[in-house]
């Protein structure tokens, strides 16, 4: 097998790790949470507030296009996945927009109310389709949450939507986009998915895969920052839906002041409110680097990434025997590996403290986020070494170790 040198050396993408603001004393395997500070994000939030803001004042919003800045970005990050200019926003959160995803794919698919999802979601998710059941009453929307290894065979022929995510947050397993999107189509039902950890490493084709609506957010493997506002695609077939949460700013001519509502042609009828421009001229700065490089590229690193930190674990005898819960197909696997290891939590924290920064989710999962933007073969090998050490010597079960962080 090759050194991490020589990998890191015919790396192609190497020379973008220099476009962000690392610290030099950590290997950052956490971009599945939040992505790392380009330059360019730097930069650009300090051109935004002192020069846009500060120089124009309200101006700005004519200025500057401002107001144009959700379907400006929404069209660079439907670029990178696969979709068609005017179908992304990038707007709200993504808990918010997938209420409005929701809601409209009940409304197209009336009189049928059922909205399928996996009980494994990520919370919000089942949150937000628990909380429009409640609101609209069993008339109108039920939530039927299936295990995972039921999807495949649920009966979804009447059902209005269903409600999943692309790469799991706690398995790192990949779904079969194109195939879920086209069996659920055959029995009538929308497909809405969640790409939180699949944006920005994985294409997940949304046009060429017929996909009805899509949501994400921009903090992880995007680099939008952290809060970074989220992303709502809709295919535009489906334009005709309408926004449960009618703003001014998806309104047909906002400054008319109209006294009822009245939705924009296309993807902007599913703005609600004001956006964070900071926020947002922020992902548009953090999205500059993609356009150097294909997504093709960045998934194949990635691949590469996990690959040689699988071959790692391997051939240590202190991790060989290690569980990991994400599938070795390409394929099905997202862009991080998730281990399970009942101390999980304290050798997260071991970890860390050796400047492995990993993160860790209940009830004992440890989560390593590979970002193909910035990340090294020489990190890799670092992490497992670590790891094989702190397992090696357990010193994982020291005291300080113990102490449960709000943010884990
Ligand atoms: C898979 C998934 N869905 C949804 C969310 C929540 O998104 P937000 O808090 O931006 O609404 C997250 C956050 O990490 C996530 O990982």
């Amino acid at each position: 097998m090759k050194s991490a040198e020589q990998l890191d050396l015919e790396d192609a993408l190497a020379p973008l790790r220099k476009s962000y603001d690392l610290p030099d004393d950590q290997c950052y395997l956490d971009g599945n949470s939040l992505g790392a500070l380009s330059h360019a994000v730097k930069a650009s939030i300090q051109e935004v507030v002192h020069r846009e803001w500060g120089e124009t004042l309200i101006g700005g919003w004519n200025s500057h296009g401002w107001l144009e800045l959700p379907m400006r970005v929404g069209d660079k990050l439907g670029a990178l996945l696969g979709a068609s200019p005017g179908e992304t926003l990038c707007c709200d959160n993504l808990s918010i927009n997938l209420f409005k995803g929701l809601a409209a794919a009940l409304e197209l698919q009336a009189p049928r109310t059922k909205i399928v999802t996996e009980a494994s979601h990520f919370p919000t998710d089942n949150y937000i389709a628990q909380g429009m059941a409640q609101l609209l009453g069993p008339e109108r929307c039920e939530v039927v949450a299936v295990p995972q290894e039921d999807l495949g065979t649920t009966d979804l022929r009447e059902v209005a939507v269903v409600s999943l995510a692309h790469v799991d947050f706690r398995t790192g397993a990949c779904r079969d986009i194109a195939g879920i999107t086209a069996r659920a189509h055959d029995a009538g039902a929308l497909v809405l998915w969640d790409l939180a950890h699949s944006a920005g490493v994985i294409n997940p084709a949304l046009k060429d895969n017929d996909v009805d609506m899509a949501v994400g957010c921009t903090y992880k493997f995007l680099n939008g920052g952290p809060g970074a506002p989220g992303f709502l695609y809709v295919a535009e077939r489906l334009h005709t839906a309408a926004n449960p949460l009618p703003g001014w700013m998806g309104h047909a001519d906002l400054f008319a002041f109209e006294s009822s509502y009245r939705p924009a042609p296309g993807i902007r009828r599913f703005l609600t409110g004001t956006q964070s421009v900071i926020s947002m001229a922020a992902v548009e700065a953090a999205l500059t680097v993609f356009e150097d490089v294909s997504i093709e590229a960045l998934r194949a690193k990635s691949l590469a990434l996990s690959d040689y930190f699988l071959t790692l674990l391997h051939e240590q005898p202190d991790t060989q025997e290690l569980l990991c819960l994400t599938p070795r197909e390409h394929s099905k696997r997202g862009s991080q590996i998730s281990l399970r290891m009942p101390m999980g939590y304290p050798i997260s924290q071991a970890l860390i403290a050796r400047g492995i920064i990993v993160d860790f989710r209940e009830p004992d999962i440890v989560r390593f986020g590979f970002s193909p933007l910035y990340n090294t073969f020489a990190e890799v090998r670092a992490a497992v070494a670590e790891l094989a050490d702190i397992l090696r010597t357990e010193c994982y079960r020291e005291a300080r170790y113990q102490h449960r962080l709000t943010v884990t």
